[in-house]
């Protein structure tokens, strides 16, 4: 892993440098000279570059695009491989465009949300840098095949997403490989089932994976969609799986990669494979060693702890209570005057509904208040719809007024840390300053301390449960809205949401608001009613050190 990681940041050096050092072949119209490169802050003239050099592997040449927009928020830097091979060229070039046509979309929207965000209200929001890169490695190759890795990483605010993809070409014909033409037939499914599914529980558990066994088990099932993205590798004996964000474990992981002996899938190689990656003597010395562990699998009883972790002796008080719109009481109540938010006859009340009687699911947002937010409260508000928000502090901070007319309008407000950091990394007293100053703003806004958190990136432990003494607020169903800017994607996989769920979207994106009209159409028409996480579960209380996925005891819609 380490090596790999190495030879990843290796690679990225290699293109830095040459971004850096060519002379620009292609540049945009009279803006492509390097000098302006260097922003000067009344500046949105953008830079663009393209150059073409060589790469350390041999008949690999690298092509590499750089734009620079918006006062340097958004930049672009790509590089992708070149090759004796026109249609090899072709592929790399067009899913590269993709990638390039998804960043000036997102970098046009983003910057026009915010423009328009500060002209109407004069106000300042939290700015987001649209950040797209991609640069590639070759992890095997010889005359008659090639493996190249796309290595790509977004940043469009609060959260960075980085992953990778594998490309696989025959060099004599120039045609693009599936995985499953490197195996004799389909068995091998099964046997990465086995070997990853091992080495993954052995990391949950000892602590260093941010998973659970059904996690690692739904993820690893023996599915080519679950192994679609495998690197074999020649120069070190290993093959990588690698595991998209969220497939095995908490999104803080991003993609899981599990490295394992060649020599346990070499039976199932074809033998050019097995040629390429220099292992036909090493198969059949020890043969596939690797899985007789398998049995060990079952009985190791590596329960991720976190059910039946009921110690509230020390907690109590802390998050049993479930403060909303309705429960206002205390010490806060002058505060909300202040911002109105004492109206308790409000309309948007949804004390009539009753999870116990009717089907009903909770709607959540994490990493605002945006400049998306007080639109999406304004579709929330026109359709009676209530949701929870998982807030960060930093966020708060900035866009407070957005943050008292959620709970003014009847939403919950959920604790998402003050700026986003991995819990799981961080001793117990940062956990709790990065909850605690978030709170402070809250209880100064809404008079109540966020009854429940939800971690960042979705990673916790059981340190982080203890630490953070509250309920931790999990979600059943992920639309993946970070990565698919798209609403009629993010909208049709939410209208799939079954009775009970809690659903994940994030009001940092004009895509998931966009889609907010039609999930909420969609499962009203299905007799489904959208309430607070709090309502979901009621009568029930949610308590300190639990984790909450799902409501699973609700009658099933009409
Ligand atoms: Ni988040």
């Amino acid at each position: 892993m380490e090596r790999i990681r190495l030879r990843v940041a290796l690679a990225a050096i290699v293109i830095v440098s040459i971004l850096t050092a060519c002379v620009p072949i292609e540049p945009g119209a009279g803006n492509g000279e390097a000098a302006t490169r260097s922003q000067t802050s009344s500046s949105s003239e953008p830079s663009i570059s393209s150059s073409l050099d060589t790469s350390k592997y041999e008949n690999v040449w690298v092509k590499a695009i750089e734009e620079v927009e918006n006062d340097g928020r958004s930049l672009l830097r790509v590089a992708y491989p070149f090759t004796e091979h026109e249609e090899i060229n072709a592929r790399m070039e067009a899913v590269t465009q993709v990638f390039i046509d998804e960043y000036r979309r997102t970098a046009a929207e983003i910057e026009a949300s915010y423009q328009e965000y500060k002209a109407e209200t004069g106000r300042e929001a939290a700015t987001f840098v649209t950040h797209f890169r991609q640069h590639f490695d070759v992890s095997a190759a010889d005359e008659s095949l090639i493996f190249f890795d796309l290595v790509r990483s977004i940043n469009t605010g609060g959260t960075g997403n980085a992953y990778v993809v594998g490309y696989i070409f025959d060099r004599r014909s120039g045609a693009e490989l599936a995985l499953p033409d490197l195996f004799v037939d389909e068995s091998y499914l099964e046997r990465l089932s086995v070997l990853t599914r091992e080495a993954l529980a052995q990391r949950v558990s000892k602590e260093e994976l941010a998973s659970d066994l059904d996690w690692v088990e739904d993820g690893t099932a023996p599915t080519a969609a679950n192994f679609d993205n495998i690197l074999l590798r020649t120069d070190d004996g290993t093959f990588l799986v690698r595991f998209d964000k969220y497939q095995v474990a908490a999104g803080v992981e991003g993609d899981v990669e599990v490295a394992l002996p060649l020599v346990d899938i070499a039976d199932l190689l074809k033998p050019e494979v097995r040629e390429l990656l220099g292992i036909e003597r090493e198969a059949e010395q020890s043969g596939t060693g690797g899985i007789e562990t398998d049995a060990g699998y079952a009985e190791a009883g590596m329960v991720f702890a976190f059910d039946g972790a009921r110690n509230l002796a020390n907690l109590a008080g802390l998050s049993t209570a479930f403060p909303t719109a309705h429960s206002l009481a205390g010490p806060g109540v002058g505060l909300l005057q202040m911002f109105g938010a004492g109206r308790q006859d409000s309309l948007l009340s949804d004390e009539s509904v009753n999870c116990q009687e009717v089907a009903c699911v909770a709607l959540t947002f994490d990493d605002g208040p945006s400049f998306y937010t007080d639109g999406l409260l304004d579709i929330l508000r026109e359709h009676d719809v209530r949701a929870t928000f998982f807030v960060l502090g930093t966020q708060v901070r900035i866009q407070s007024e957005t943050v008292a007319r959620m709970f003014r309008e009847g939403h919950q407000i959920g604790n998402h840390t003050w700026d986003h950091p991995n819990l799981t990394n961080m001793p117990d007293e940062q956990i709790q300053e990065q909850l605690r100053l978030t709170d402070d703003l809250i209880v100064q806004l809404i008079g109540e301390p966020t009854p429940f958190l939800r971690p960042p990136y979705g990673a916790y432990n059981d340190r982080v449960l203890a630490a953070s003494g509250l309920p931790i607020i999990f979600w059943s169903v992920d639309p993946l809205d970070w990565r698919d800017r798209d609403a009629a994607i993010v909208a049709a996989r939410i209208m799939e949401a079954p009775v009970g769920a809690i659903i994940l979207a994030h009001d940092i994106h004009k895509s998931t608001v966009d889609a907010v009209p039609a999930i909420i159409d969609a499962l009203r028409g299905r007799g489904i009613a959208f309430v607070t996480v709090s309502k979901l579960f009621e009568p029930e209380e949610l308590h300190a050190q639990n984790v909450y996925k799902r409501q699973p005891d609700l009658p099933a819609e009409q």
